[in-house]
């Protein structure tokens, strides 16, 4: 609904079934009955509302991923919306920072919307059970958009395609397999790479096959796995491999179209690509691959071109101009951080600088406004994510970013071993924020840190 210049939205989080493997049922829990949940929509310059009602048995948070957002609605991990009718202990007792325990029951969360068109995702961001709560439902697309972007004619209507990508692993009777938590915090065998399944999943159905014309298409990719990486490729019957025009990134419209044969897809990150299916063979398919997996894991989804039609859409030559030109010297200063696994309280965690997630500690203070050069290694593959900023890849060890790393990105994909510099403008809000590792089984195992933007 609409009132006073706002979006209004309400979902209700609660639990449901729904029929993903033929013959059987799986438990979720959902944001509106649905996985995905509900899309927004969103139009720039309008903010939105959502109240978030709990209906599950445990404390929920949501976080509007890639969202320019207040602090007090991004979803700090310990801003709970509580079980409606079961009021229960606060789950961290043990915390040390009483200014970050708020309980309610249900929450309102605003978004300004000031930002630039582009595919957002919302999801659970609960301290310590991220990773299972958005591997049983709790995730869902939001999308931003302004006149300018729909006066490039890119293609529309039926012809863009929200696609939400998730691996999951199932037990005979439909229920998810995740492995049980014994004892906590530290590492397990279980846990130590993230977790993966082997039914790979596309806004919740295994390995879709949509129905197309033979016309350029715009696929909106979210790889909104817990843990895996995916290198997609589109391939028609006959062997050819499709352009994947890329027009956008996590943050929006790139300046320029980038032209890739395959696509590496980090847990979180978003593609924006143009598909041309006017050159397949009506009757065949176009296979949406994924050359990292193996067996069955190897295919995503697939596109049945059923019929010709008439194609009015573009990709025009520039996108937009509106992308921020920071320099290196604009930088007031060069910060640096570490990914790496290591000891935590007498085990084993996923530690930023050594140090595990605390809330109660403030690890980065920067000033808004300012412009900073965030120089990051890992030790192993880490998809690292900035809350409330976009930001330029600057390097990647010591030489040109990849043409992948185009434009504004929110999650840059750390590669095992290798150094990587960013570039950001710390502006929108002040108040605290976080950056962690988007594998959701490293962030709940402490690769995560405080943010504040004072
Ligand atoms: Cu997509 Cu802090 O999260
Ligand atoms: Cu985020
Ligand atoms: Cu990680």
């Amino acid at each position: 609904g609409t009132t006073g210049g706002t979006d209004h939205y309400a979902i209700t989080q609660r639990e449901t079934t729904a029929e993903i493997i033929p013959g059987v049922r799986t438990p979720l829990w959902t944001y509106d009955g649905t996985f995905p949940g509900p899309t927004i929509e969103a139009r720039r310059g309008r903010p939105v509302t959502v109240t978030h009602r709990n209906e599950l048995p445990v404390p929920t948070v949501v976080h509007l991923h890639g969202g320019r957002t207040p602090a007090s609605s991004d979803g700090y991990p310990t801003d709970l919306v509580l079980p409606r009718d079961r009021p229960m202990e606060h789950p961290h007792a043990g915390m040390r920072d009483p200014r970050a325990v708020q309980t309610v029951l249900t929450r309102d969360y605003t978004f300004p919307t000031d930002q630039r068109p582009t595919m957002l995702w919302y999801h659970d961001h609960r301290m310590d059970y991220t990773a299972p709560a958005i591997w049983r439902g709790l995730a869902g697309m939001h999308v931003i958009r302004d006149d300018a972007e729909e006066a490039l004619g890119l293609p529309a209507g039926p012809r863009e395609l929200h696609l939400m990508i998730a691996d999951r692993a199932f037990a005979a009777d439909g229920t998810l397999h995740y492995p049980a938590l014994r004892g906590r915090p530290g590492v397990q065998p279980e846990y130590e790479a993230g977790v993966l399944g082997d039914v790979i999943l596309v806004n919740g159905a295994p390995w879709p096959v949509h129905e197309v014309d033979a016309a350029r298409h715009r696929l909106r990719l979210l790889n909104a796995s817990n843990a895996r990486h995916y290198e997609l490729e589109a391939v028609t019957d006959d062997g050819r491999r499709l352009e994947l025009v890329q027009i956008g990134a996590d943050q929006g419209l790139l300046a320029n179209p980038v032209v890739h044969r395959t696509l590496p897809l980090a847990p979180a990150e978003r593609y924006d690509v143009v598909v041309d299916f006017s050159g397949v063979r009506v009757g065949s398919r176009v296979r949406l691959v994924n050359r990292l997996g193996s067996g069955r894991t190897r295919a995503v989804m697939a596109f049945r071109v059923a019929r010709r039609a008439r194609d009015d859409s573009r990709v025009p030559r520039v996108l937009a101009r509106d992308i921020p030109a920071w320099r290196r010297s604009d930088a007031v200063r060069v910060r640096d951080f570490s990914f790496r696994a290591g000891r935590m309280n007498g085990g084993h965690g996923w530690l930023i600088d050594g140090r595990p997630f605390d809330p109660a500690r403030t690890d980065v203070t920067v000033r808004m406004g300012d412009v900073e050069v965030w120089r990051m290694v890992a030790d192993v593959h880490h998809p690292v994510h900035l809350h409330l900023v976009g930001f330029k890849v600057l390097s990647r060890a010591g030489r040109r970013p990849h043409p992948h790393d185009a434009g504004l990105k929110d999650t840059i994909s750390l590669r095992p071993g290798e150094a990587a510099e960013i570039i950001t403008r710390f502006d929108g809000y002040r108040g605290r924020y976080l950056f962690h590792c988007h594998n959701a089984e490293h962030e709940d195992m402490g690769m995560m840190a405080n943010l504040e933007v004072t």
